[in-house]
C-alpha cells in the first residue's frame, strides 16, 4: 500500500539485510530500519518496531534466514528459532513461521541453505500478501451487501491495527475496506485509539489517511454509544490466534467491543489468514496472554513543537498498573470469520468445512 504516494511492503530483503518500516516512529516519522542479525530481528519483534500477527511471522522467518547467514551451525539455528518463538507469546504466526522454516531447512546441508532460507521467508511473505488480498475479496461481499441495502456510506469500526502495517500488505481487517474503497463504495472507518500503545490512532488512522479513506479516531470506550446510535454498520477486527472452535484472541478491548456489538445487533467479523489458526489448543484459557511493561500505560509518546518524539509520565508515580495485551472473544459473539478461503461461522464445523484440506 502507499505512503506518501509510494508503494511499500512492510518487510523486504535487500543487499544482505532485512528492511522494515520502524513502526515505533509512526505516524510522526517514517524510518526504514535495517535488521542485520537474528538478534536484531528478535529485538524488533520484542520492542514492536514490527508488530501484528502476520508481520511478526514474516519477520521471524527472515530472522531465521539472517541466523543462517550469520552462522550456519545447527545448534545456533536451533537456539535462534527458540528465541524467535519466545520473542512475543500470543500470536501463533510466529511459531507457525519458524516451524515452517525449520522444516524446510531440516534436510538441507548444502551451500544452497542460505538462498533456500531466504526464498522460504519470501514465500511466507508473498503467501501472506496473497491471503490478505483474498480476505479483502471475500470480505468485500459483506460490505457490498450492507451498501446495497443502505445506499449510503458504510460505517465500519475496527480495533487496534489489523491493517497492512500489521501484515505484509493489504492487512486483514482493513483489506475488505481497501477493496470496497477501490470499488467506489463509500466507507468510513471508526478507529479505536487502542490504548495503551495506540496502534489504532497511530497506525490504522495513518495508513487509512495515506489511502485517502475517511476515518475518525475514537477513544476506546466510545464504540458502545455509537452502536446504540446506529452509527456503526459492522465491526471488523484482526486476530493473533483463533482456536479451531472459533474463539478469537486479539488486542485487549476486542472482547468488550464484541459484547457491545452483540447487544446492539451489529455484525462483528474477524478477518484472518489461516496461519493465525491454532489447531492444537482446545481451551481459550490455555492461550498465552502477553503481559507487557506497565510503562506502556503510565507513559505516553508524542511529538513536541520541533517534531522530536518525547515520552511523558501521565500517572501518579507511585501507582501500580497492569498491562495485559490481549483478550479472548468467545465464538458466540463472532458473526463470521473472513479468511483467504471464504467466510465461515466461528465454529469447529465452519472452520473444518473451509479447511478440509
Ligand atoms: O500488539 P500488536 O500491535 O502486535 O497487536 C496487533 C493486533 O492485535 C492485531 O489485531 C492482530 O495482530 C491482527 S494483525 C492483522
Amino acid at each position: 500500500m502507499r505512503i506518501e504516494g509510494k508503494e511499500y511492503r512492510t518487510i523486504w530483503f535487500e543487499h544482505n539485510v532485512v528492511k522494515i518500516i520502524d513502526q515505533t516512529k509512526l505516524p510522526h516519522q517514517f524510518k526504514i530500519k535495517e535488521l542485520k542479525t537474528v538478534k536484531d530481528a528478535i529485538n524488533a519483534i520484542k520492542i514492536m518496531e514490527v508488530r501484528g500477527a502476520p508481520l511478526i511471522g514474516g519477520t521471524a522467518a527472515y530472522g531465521l534466514a539472517l541466523a543462517v547467514q550469520e552462522n550456519n551451525d545447527p545448534e545456533f539455528i536451533k537456539k535462534s528459532a527458540k528465541l524467535l518463538i519466545q520473542s512475543r507469546p500470543t500470536a501463533i504466526n510466529l511459531k507457525w513461521a519458524v516451524d515452517r522454516m525449520i522444516k524446510k531447512l531440516a534436510a538441507i546441508n548444502s551451500d544452497q541453505i542460505l538462498s533456500i532460507a531466504l526464498d522460504e521467508a519470501k514465500e511466507i511473505c508473498d503467501e501472506d500478501e496473497k491471503f490478505c488480498e483474498n480476505i479483502g475479496i471475500n470480505g468485500l461481499k459483506i460490505i457490498e451487501e450492507i451498501y446495497n441495502k443502505k445506499k449510503d456510506t458504510v460505517n465500519i469500526l475496527t480495533h487496534c491495527n489489523a491493517g497492512w502495517l500489521a501484515t505484509i500488505n493489504w492487512g486483514t481487517a482493513t483489506s475488505p475496506i481497501y477493496h470496497a474503497h477501490k470499488k467506489g463504495i463509500p466507507v468510513h472507518v471508526w478507529v479505536d485509539e487502542t490504548r495503551p500503545r495506540n496502534q489504532g490512532a497511530n497506525l490504522t488512522s495513518y495508513e487509512l489517511n495515506e489511502e485517502e479513506i475517511p476515518n475518525t479516531i475514537i477513544a476506546d470506550n466510545t464504540g458502545g454509544i455509537l452502536m446504540q446510535r446506529g452509527e456503526i454498520d459492522m465491526c471488523i477486527v484482526g486476530t493473533d490466534r483463533t482456536l479451531s472452535n472459533g474463539d478469537v484472541c486479539n488486542k485487549i478491548g476486542t472482547y468488550l467491543k464484541a459484547l457491545a456489538a452483540h447487544d446492539n445487533n451489529v455484525p462483528f467479523y474477524v478477518a484472518l489468514p489461516s496461519s493465525t489458526i491454532d489447531w492444537d489448543i482446545k481451551d481459550a484459557k490455555d492461550i498465552p496472554i502477553e503481559e507487557r511493561n506497565s510503562e506502556e500505560l503510565s507513559h505516553v509518546e508524542g511529538v513536541d513543537e520541533n517534531n522530536q518524539i518525547k515520552k511523558v509520565l501521565i500517572y501518579p508515580k507511585k501507582s501500580k498498573a497492569i498491562n495485559l495485551a490481549f483478550d479472548v472473544t468467545p465464538a458466540k459473539y463472532v458473526t463470521g470469520l473472513i479468511t483467504e478461503r471464504g467466510i465461515s461461522d466461528a465454529s469447529s464445523d465452519g472452520l473444518k468445512e473451509l479447511f478440509k484440506k
